[in-house]
């Protein structure tokens, strides 16, 4: 093998610069020749691929987002979209692929595989939600993101005694609320993983008025409900002096932290040294501290678990 190709896809998540630089550097360490592929599958199909070198990735491990921009491609999932794809591959003569995204960039590196093309997928995603990892590179820098929002919000809550509902990003899982709740030592957190009831949310904000503290900070996971609806459901129950509050975006964004940078470096190592193996078709991640690689067919057979330790903890610890 000479020459792979990166690419990152899905929803961008802090810390993929960091990936793309370790894949590109240790390439080129192992004398391989690397290509960028520009807007994941999408450019991939359309030939925008550029050749890189030591420098490309110079000055990029800080950055947040992604250099290789990135975008949601469904038509891969098609053998014709896949067939364009290797047609781009076999012109720019890449070999093998390192893709950095969610679950819908796995799909696409198990169908090049398919076809020959040994592709290694790396969880790029702020979500935490793809299985067989603890953690997903743009996880940690969310939930710092996050919580520094939370001790703003806290503040201003306190200040003037009001209940702020904060919903985050995390459609389908909740452990961007769950870790920034725990951190943020919130009254509540709601998660699609758990079971609620509001009028136990009230009951608890009540009595904790009732103990002296009347202000208080909920962390909403965007897959329950928007903020809106939980904030006018929790009204029905009394007079809390609620505010909504919805992070969206802006906890996908800013400077990795030293915990994904160093996720990313590890990872996007390891998935060249798989490649150099002649192996495809694996998810990398890490588990109990050590590198791991799965099948990504085992990937889609199964689902992420929030820890619901975490749950329990954050409930202990707020009343
Ligand atoms: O990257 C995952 C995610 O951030 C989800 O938490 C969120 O629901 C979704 O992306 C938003 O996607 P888009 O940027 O396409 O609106």
């Amino acid at each position: 093998m000479k020459r792979i190709g990166i690419l990152t896809s899905g929803g961008d998540a802090p810390g993929m610069n960091a990936a793309v630089r370790a894949v590109a550097r240790k390439a080129l360490h192992e004398g391989l020749e690397v290509y960028g592929i520009n807007y994941g599958f999408a450019g991939l199909v359309a030939g925008d691929v550029f050749q890189m070198d030591e420098s490309t990735v110079g000055d990029k491990i800080q950055r947040g987002g992604t250099m290789l921009y990135s975008a949601r491609y469904p038509e891969f999932a098609n053998e014709e979209g896949q067939l364009k794809g290797i047609e781009q591959l076999k012109k720019f003569g890449i070999e093998a692929l390192v893709v950095i995204g969610g679950d819908g960039s796995y799909h696409g590196a198990l169908a090049l595989t398919r076809h020959g093309y040994n592709a290694v997928g790396l969880p790029g995603t702020i979500d935490n939600d793809i299985p067989f990892t603890d953690f997903t590179i743009g996880f940690d820098t969310a939930v710092n993101t996050v919580l520094e929002a939370v001790d703003r919000l806290r503040d201003t809550a306190a200040s003037h005694e009001r209940t702020f509902v904060v919903e985050v990003m995390g459609r389908g899982a909740g452990d961007i609320a769950l870790w920034a709740g725990v951190a943020g030592g919130a009254e509540d957190v709601i998660i699609p993983e758990h079971d609620f009831d509001v009028k136990a949310v009230a009951e608890k904000l009540q009595s904790s008025r009732e103990r002296g503290q009347k202000h208080a900070i909920i962390l909403l996971a965007e897959g329950v409900m928007h903020a809106e609806e939980f904030s006018k459901a929790l009204s029905e129950y009394g007079d809390f002096q609620l505010r909504s509050t919805v992070l969206g975006h802006v906890v996908r964004g800013g400077s990795p932290t030293a915990r994904d940078r160093v996720l990313a470096s590890q990872m996007g190592s390891y998935a060249v040294e798989l490649l150099l193996q002649g192996k495809g078709a694996l998810a990398i991640g890490i588990q109990n501290n050590k590198l791991t690689t799965h099948e990504m067919t085992d990937l889609f057979d199964s689902k992420h678990k929030a820890d619901l330790s975490l749950y329990t903890l954050a409930d202990e610890l707020s009343f």
